[in-house]
């Protein structure tokens, strides 16, 4: 018997919620970032740490999302002041991270992509797609401080990516994001299928996969004996949760609007799994493509290009310019991949934070999702100065490898020891679908937390005796440390808004009595 009926919007249908959260996940983060990670980090080696990771961080916490959402039909902020009252704050501060952290520049990463696909038809990259990508395209300052204006070429395509945002969350999910996603889904599969085909089908591109992609060095992941090895194990563990959308109450969110019976547990492993064999699949045609250049050019592969986050920008256009044929179908039909799977993750972004806002006030969602695209266009035009990509890569660092690991630790103790692991296994196992066993709560209590704390004490200890990237000290506080801590300031202000009472008062049946009726 339930008293109070939610007025909240249900996904269309189980698949249309897999294929959203799916959207979530596999983004920019499957081809732009694991592509550099997996470059940087030695190719096969980083698969290892990265397999790893997904066991015993990426799953566990996908469904301790999942059923927390799902649990209390809520959004973080919403779902932990449940929990706890005084734990709201953390749940605005994992979404504002999110939105103003990661989805300012994840948008003007899309941005770049809009204006590559129209730069792939006639390949203005001509025959240095560095030079092209740095100097003339972002036209790089000489530091994070030295904004030097706007590039309008960049900024005018960050709006048309926030507008498409604007168009696909202004709608309930099941209208807008489901649609979506149930578009841009099947066809990022197929045209990344052909695309891998394609590069696996050149000179070269076998060699680059077999021995380097798929031949792990072990020396490079050994952190007893090799103790530089830890960065690639921090790395491996950031990139996890960065790709499965963790950490951030994003799937939080998505969960929160499933219908009462649900597998929870099948849908997690699904979501973790398509979205892992993804960037796994996608790997062969990064390596693919490295493998065909060093070919191309009779050099060895490990010169062929610096990594960074330039890689997709500079390694793809300068293979497409040695492709035998169909050199602008593949450059467009690249970057259309990108833009698809990027905007299928931006929305997620915008939707967390969204549904948190509309959670505690009674704002319509048509305004609160106008006013953040507007907002957060004028936010990322930060990253669309000369600056950006500098500033971007600060940002990227300290948010992927301390906030979302962060958010993941504070999550299962949250879950895990304050409301019980027990208390959400219950309601996992009486939702239906496949059941969960005492492991899990061992995962949440004790072992996640304990590997997530060790790989982020292990990033700080590493931070103090090495600044990243060799940037100075005040540059890392100021774009890394400060944008944090701004988000967690912005978060704690929407917490002094008092709640409905009637609001924190649950409205799923709690797990005993749903085996009852
Ligand atoms: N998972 C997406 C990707 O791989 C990016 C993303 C979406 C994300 N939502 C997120 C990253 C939340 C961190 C937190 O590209």
């Amino acid at each position: 018997m339930a008293e109070k009926t939610t007025q909240r919007t249900l996904w269309g249908s189980k698949i249309g919620f897999l294929l959203a959260a799916v959207g979530s996940a596999i983004g920019l983060g499957n081809i732009w970032r694991f592509s550099y990670m997996s470059y940087q980090y030695g190719g096969g080696a980083f698969l290892v740490p990265y397999f790893v990771a997904l066991v015993l961080a990426g799953i566990p916490l996908m469904i301790l999302e999942y059923a927390l959402g799902h649990r209390e039909q809520a959004a973080a902020p919403l779902a932990f002041a449940r929990i706890r009252p005084g734990a709201e704050w953390l749940g605005w501060w994992l979404p504002t991270m999110a939105l103003f952290g990661i989805m300012l520049y994840y948008a003007v990463i899309i941005a770049w992509c809009v204006n590559y696909l129209f730069y792939s038809i006639n390949l203005s990259w001509g025959n240095d797609p560095g030079g092209f990508f740095f100097k003339h395209f972002l036209q790089v300052s000489d530091s994070p401080f030295h904004l030097g204006g706007i590039r309008i070429p960049i900024a005018s395509a960050t709006f048309f990516v926030w507008f498409l945002c604007w168009i696909i969350c202004y709608r309930e999910v099941n209208h807008g994001i489901e649609r979506a996603c149930t578009i841009f889904m099947p066809l990022l599969f197929v045209l990344t299928l052909v695309l891998v085909g394609w590069t696996l089908t050149l000179n070269g591109a076998m060699d680059a996969v077999r021995n380097v992609y798929l031949k792990p060095d072990w020396s490079k992941i050994n952190f007893i004996t090799h103790p530089e090895a830890r960065q690639v194990w921090i790395a491996a563990f950031g990139q996890i949760f960065f790709t499965l959308s963790l950490g951030f109450g994003i799937m939080i969110t998505y969960a929160s609007y499933l219908p009462r019976r649900t597998d929870i547990v099948g849908n997690a492993l699904w979501t973790a799994i398509i979205n892992c064999v993804y960037s796994f699949i996608a790997g062969f045609a990064v390596f693919g493509i490295v493998g065909f250049m060093a070919h191309a050019r009779g050099v060895p592969l490990g010169e062929v290009i610096k990594s960074g986050p330039g890689l997709a920008f500079v390694v793809y256009p300068a293979a497409i310019r040695e492709l035998p044929f169909g050199q602008s179908l593949f450059g467009f039909m690249f970057f259309l991949v990108l833009i698809m799977a990027g905007l299928s993750s931006g929305i997620s972004l915008v939707e967390a934070f969204t549904c948190a806002v509309t959670d505690k006030f009674n704002w319509s969602r048509k305004k609160v999702v106008t006013a953040i695209c507007m907002l957060g266009f004028l936010g990322s035009l930060v990253f669309t100065t000369r600056a950006g990509i500098l500033i971007l890569d600060i940002v990227d660092h300290y948010l992927t490898n301390y906030g979302l690991v962060l958010g993941g630790i504070l999550e299962c103790i949250l879950v895990g020891w304050v409301l019980k692991a027990r208390e959400v296994r219950r309601h996992v196992n009486s939702s239906g679908g496949m059941r969960l066993n005492f492991l899990w709560d061992v995962c949440v209590r004790y072992l996640t937390p304990a590997v997530l704390i060790a790989v982020w004490g292990n990033a700080f200890i590493r931070e103090l005796r090495q600044a990243y990237g060799g940037y100075s000290t005040d540059q890392l506080v100021l774009f890394g440390v400060d944008w944090i801590l701004l988000s967690l300031a912005i978060g704690v202000a929407f917490t002094f808004y008092p709640w409905d009472p009637r609001k924190l008062r649950r409205t799923h049946v709690p797990a005993e009595d749903a085996l009852l009726t």
